[in-house]
């Protein structure tokens, strides 16, 4: 945990704390303190009240069956997740309330409501069965932030099938991988993307990743038109547009699914250079989101909740797809770059649809700082009455930037720590009752047992640091990984019985408040992406001029941590800044952009340990400029002398 503990000493020299004031605990939805205990000496009751938000066809039997590490919620429930996201609201006062607001980045926008997204799920489901789409059949998506993309998710959700969302910045390779691995045979995709006023070529990596495949079936949006240079299989490919049209416009009805039948995959990240495909279920995921909406983020029925995440990512999923929706909230939903066409987006779409909640990362908070308040002050930001953190800690002074630059110091922050297998949110403060300070997710929210523990598995006391975990389980956390049981027992629960290991260390304060201080495995974290080194390592050593490589991820001022890879060549190849830039290619390629290593050091030789492991820690010692610690167990020291030679010729 070397980098971990560079962290602590800025952020334990943070003093300044912000009670909740008393105008907003008074409205908050939570402002009984008391829940905390509640939940705390009666999960399965404070969850089962939790489940009343949620629409159930069949009431279920008992709320948890748990045979560690499995768990069952809500066990023989019924219910469907597109008609308690859609369908339920459209038959009452909110049938004619704004459910998405969509602004593409070219300018256009539209309006769905509740009435009109649910005609255009049926649609798109009745399309989907046209197709031979059956429940629980996995259909992968990769579409940019247009309204098809919810749209295509909750329209799987109504007829059972598992949606498994690729994110549009990843490459045709990375979208075959997860093709193949979740064996789907529907893809639906666009004719490309905007992104900075440029085309995307979605379909062109579609095309590539679907070779070899069992994809039977192409779908394709049409979002940028005559401009694509997009063309069709024909037999295979269809356009979207024209079988929305063949579609029946009755109402599809909603498959009753169990409350353990799978809602979706989605991919992240891990040790290995495998992906591992996250799989949740129906019934506590939905719990769970919903329950987040109305607690962390203190959802009322006028808010207009804001989430600048792609939908390619578990954030987008919960926080602007199930869980607003299922709250019968006004989201807003943005196709484009914060920084297009002027770096004022963001505020610019705060103002025009007057949103009251904005949920955004810190590495866009860091970057907004880089630029300036200006862009922010161009725009009246009254609207807003609360801010949300995810993806990665936030600094103090990205906090107190956002806080009063962005809140004028009027609006609470959440800073929400939780995972793509957590489902949701799982330590942030609850804005009416919890004092939060910058830089501290505070505490796990109620119904949630976690804790800070060391190498055996006791609680440290506060004031230490260790291993943050999940003592019990909770209605939205994984069930499982897609196809590999041993991996999801091995890396959740291998190391402490029965308890969920999240793979991030932190530090517990004198308050017992719970400081995040990062990924304790071989997994970096770039502008919130989780990205494994192992990936980056085998896209690199597929370069034809490459023997070996090593990934680190070093801490870097915006995105949090920057990669740098240590690369070996084959005998007789020269190196060069051509090659150099050949292999930044390659991953961009192999894996997508976001991958990209920020730097290439060349070196002869990696530093091992004399059993021909290497020596990570010590490449991060010097990717960071640190004093180096013990390097006696290397088997040859005089491979750091000269690294560290030329690490400082390479800045
Ligand atoms: C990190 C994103 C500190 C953490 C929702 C976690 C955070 C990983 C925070 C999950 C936070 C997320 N403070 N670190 N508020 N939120 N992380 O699966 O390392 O893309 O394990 O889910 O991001 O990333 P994932």
């Amino acid at each position: 945990m070397s980098e971990v503990n560079n962290q602590l000493d800025t952020l334990l020299h943070e003093q300044r704390s912000f009670p909740p004031s008393e105008a907003f605990a008074k409205q908050a939805n939570f402002n009984d303190p008391g829940v905390y205990e509640r939940a705390l000496k009666d999960p399965d009751g404070y969850w089962a009240e939790q489940a009343e938000n949620i629409t159930w066809f069949k009431p279920y039997d008992k709320v948890l069956e748990w045979n560690p590490p499995h768990a069952k919620w809500f066990v023989g429930g019924k219910l469907n997740a597109a008609y308690n996201a859609v369908d339920r609201h459209r038959q009452g006062p909110r049938k004619n309330k704004a459910a998405i607001i969509w602004e593409g980045e070219p300018g256009d926008d539209k309006v769905y409501t509740y009435e009109m997204l649910g005609r255009e799920v049926d649609k798109a489901a009745h399309m989907l069965k046209n197709l031979g789409v059956k429940k629980g059949d996995r259909v992968t998506v990769y579409l940019p932030m247009i309204p098809e993309l919810p749209i295509t998710l909750l329209a799987c959700a109504k007829i059972g099938a598992i949606h498994s969302v690729v994110f549009g910045g990843f490459s045709a390779k990375s979208l075959q991988d997860r093709i193949l691995d979740g064996d789907s045979d529907v893809l639906i995709t666009a004719d490309g993307g905007w992104r900075r006023g440029g085309i995307v070529p979605l379909k062109a990596n579609a095309d590539e990743a679907v070779e070899g495949t069992k994809v039977r079936k192409v779908v394709v949006v049409q979002r940028i038109g005559e401009k694509s240079n997009a063309t069709m299989v024909e037999g295979r490919d269809v356009y979207w547009h024209e079988e929305m049209a063949k579609a029946p416009t009755t109402p599809c009805p909603a498959e009753e699914m169990d409350a353990e039948d799978i809602l979706y995959l989605l991919y992240t990240s891990g040790t290995t250079g495998k992906p591992k495909g996250i799989v949740h279920t129906t019934g506590g995921y939905l719990v769970g989101v919903n329950t987040s909406m109305r607690s962390v983020f203190d959802l009322k029925e006028e808010d207009i909740f804001f989430c600048t995440a792609d939908i390619g990512w578990v954030t987008g999923h919960t926080y602007i797809v199930y869980g607003p929706l299922t709250a019968g909230a006004t989201v807003v939903m943005y196709e484009g770059a914060p920084d297009f066409p002027e770096r004022d987006r963001f505020w610019a779409i705060v103002e025009k649809y007057s949103a009251t909640i904005l949920y955004t990362a810190p590495t866009s908070i860091r970057t907004f700082m880089k630029w300036g308040p200006q862009y922010a002050e161009k725009h009246n930001l009254d609207s807003l009455r609360l801010l949300g953190t995810v993806g990665e800690p936030i600094n103090p002074e990205a906090w107190m930037w956002y806080h009063e630059h962005i809140g004028k110091g009027r609006c609470p922050i959440v800073d929400t720590w939780w995972q793509t297998e957590t489902g949701c949110a799982m330590i942030a403060p609850l804005p009416g009752i919890t004092t939060t300070k910058p830089g501290s997710a505070t505490r796990p929210v109620p119904g949630i047992d976690a804790d800070i523990v060391d190498e055996q598995g006791n609680s440290v006391e506060p004031g230490h640091g260790g291993y943050l975990v999940v003592k019990k389980p909770w209605p939205s956390m994984l069930r499982t990984v897609w196809g590999d049981d041993d991996r999801f027992k091995r890396t959740y629960f291998g190391q402490f019985e029965g308890i969920y290991l999240p793979g991030d260390g932190a530090h517990k304060d004198e308050d017992s408040y719970f400081w995040i201080l990062g990924r304790i495995d071989d997994v970096i974290n770039v502008s919130g992406h989780r990205i494994g080194t192992m990936e980056v390592e085998s896209a690199i050593v597929d370069h034809k001029s490459v023997a070996e490589a090593a990934v680190i991820g070093r801490s870097h001022e915006v995105k949090g941590q920057a990669i740098t890879a240590f690369v070996t060549v084959k005998e007789g190849i020269e190196t060069s800044p051509e090659l150099v830039a050949q292999i930044k290619q390659h991953v961009v390629e192999k894996i997508g952009a976001m991958a990209r290593p920020e730097e290439i050091i060349f070196t002869a030789e990696l530093p091992k340990t004399r059993s021909a492991k290497i020596m990570r820690r010590l490449l991060r010692d010097i990717a960071e400029g640190r004093v180096l610690g013990d390097t006696t167990t290397l088997a040859d020291p005089s491979v750091v002398e000269s690294l560290k030679n030329q690490y400082a010729h390479t800045e």
